[in-house]
């Protein structure tokens, strides 16, 4: 396996995620399950119990990963699904790890059948075994690991096999983060980066990071360039309001493409009810990342629905985006709304 595809510890850590769990602002009960988890893991020296993290890109997944290694005082490498080809690409990677390593593996989801394989007895035993050679003189032999912690993160749970998903020994779902924890996580970056805020522009910045860190210090950090540009050694709503305009960045937090899916909603397909694919065909986007990037924010901000049927716009979306309310009734009616079949759909 290539090199650069193992991060070590250091080599992906930014100055503003937090190190230790107490700096860790927001998903009060996915630290506290993670307190107890890592103190009792110490108290009998063992190594932590395999966790898979859930949830929407940006809700701090990967930082989690990072702080759970320094709390256990191990090292972390850090690889991803799609990247780990061969059986012997993962066999190398797990049979480097020393007691108590965490392996992080990003888009989890996306590993191959056999490669997922070779984690069933590697999570459950600390074994691999491996095929060497082909054809009539092809063996299989095992290794055996030392004790290690896997630490996946997936979009949504439900996309492992179970078979994968039942060894892991935590399942936490990371939720949208509260505007004032959002508040806080800038004002914390703002301390780091040595720029004063007003309480207002904080506030402006968390109402328009929908809901999620990394956006919220991706404004941040926009907001101090054009603060930089105008010579401003202070950060105020006004300037964050400008930085949004050129952003394009709504009250609600929406960007040029969930307002295009919007549209694309409303002008296309009369408000819905769409299919997934159709959807993300008109718009040239990988359906995929429309489901799990772009969509869990405007359901969670009840801008769609999702029916038996497919994507539907609601009345606040013809508001927020100017369009006169269409009739009501027929398509929208209560027998459309949310039902228990959307997880299957497309
Ligand atoms: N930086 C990014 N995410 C953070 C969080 N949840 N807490 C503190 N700082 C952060």
């Amino acid at each position: 396996m290539d090199k650069t595809q193992l991060g070590m510890n250091g080599d992906i850590l930014s100055s503003l995620r937090p190190y230790a769990l107490d700096d860790y602002i927001g998903q009060i009960e996915v630290k506290q399950k993670l307190k107890i988890a890592i103190q009792a893991a110490k108290m009998r020296n063992e190594p932590l119990d395999h966790i898979l993290f859930a949830g929407p890109p940006g809700l701090g997944k990967t930082t989690l990963a990072f702080v759970i290694a320094r709390e256990m005082g191990t090292n972390i490498y850090v690889t991803s699904g799609p990247v780990l080809e061969r059986q012997g690409d993962i066999a190398a990677v797990l049979s480097s790890l020393n007691d108590g390593d965490v392996l992080f593996i990003d888009e989890i989801h996306r590993i191959n059948k056999t490669v997922e394989e070779i984690f069933y007895s590697a999570l459950e035993d600390y074994k691999v075994d491996v095929m060497i050679g082909k054809g009539p003189t092809a063996r299989s032999i095992r290794i055996g690991l030392r004790p290690f912690t896997l630490i996946g993160a997936t979009t949504r749970s439900g996309l492992l096999s179970s078979p994968l998903r039942n060894r892991f020994g935590m399942i936490l779902e990371l939720q949208f983060y509260s505007i004032d924890e959002l508040v806080q996580i800038v004002r914390r970056a703002c301390g780091i980066l040595k720029i004063s805020i007003e309480d207002s522009a904080a506030q402006l910045i968390a109402e328009r990071s929908r809901g999620t860190p990394r956006i919220a210090l991706r404004l941040l950090r926009r907001t101090r360039d054009v603060a930089t540009v105008k010579g401003r050694s202070s950060i105020d709503s006004l300037l964050v309001q400008k930085t949004m305009d050129i952003l394009e960045i709504d009250e609600l937090g929406l960007d040029e493409v969930d307002r295009r899916i919007l549209r694309t909603i409303i002008e296309v397909y009369d408000g819905g009810p769409v299919g997934l694919e159709s959807l993300a065909a008109t718009l040239n986007i990988e359906a995929d990342t429309l489901k799990e990037v772009h969509e869990p924010y405007l359901l969670q901000k009840g801008l769609i629905v999702r029916t038996s049927r497919g994507r539907v716009a609601t009345d606040l979306v013809y508001s927020h985006l100017g369009y006169s309310s269409r009739i009501r009734g027929g398509l929208f009616d209560g027998s459309l709304r949310e039902s228990e079949e959307y997880q299957n759909q497309d």
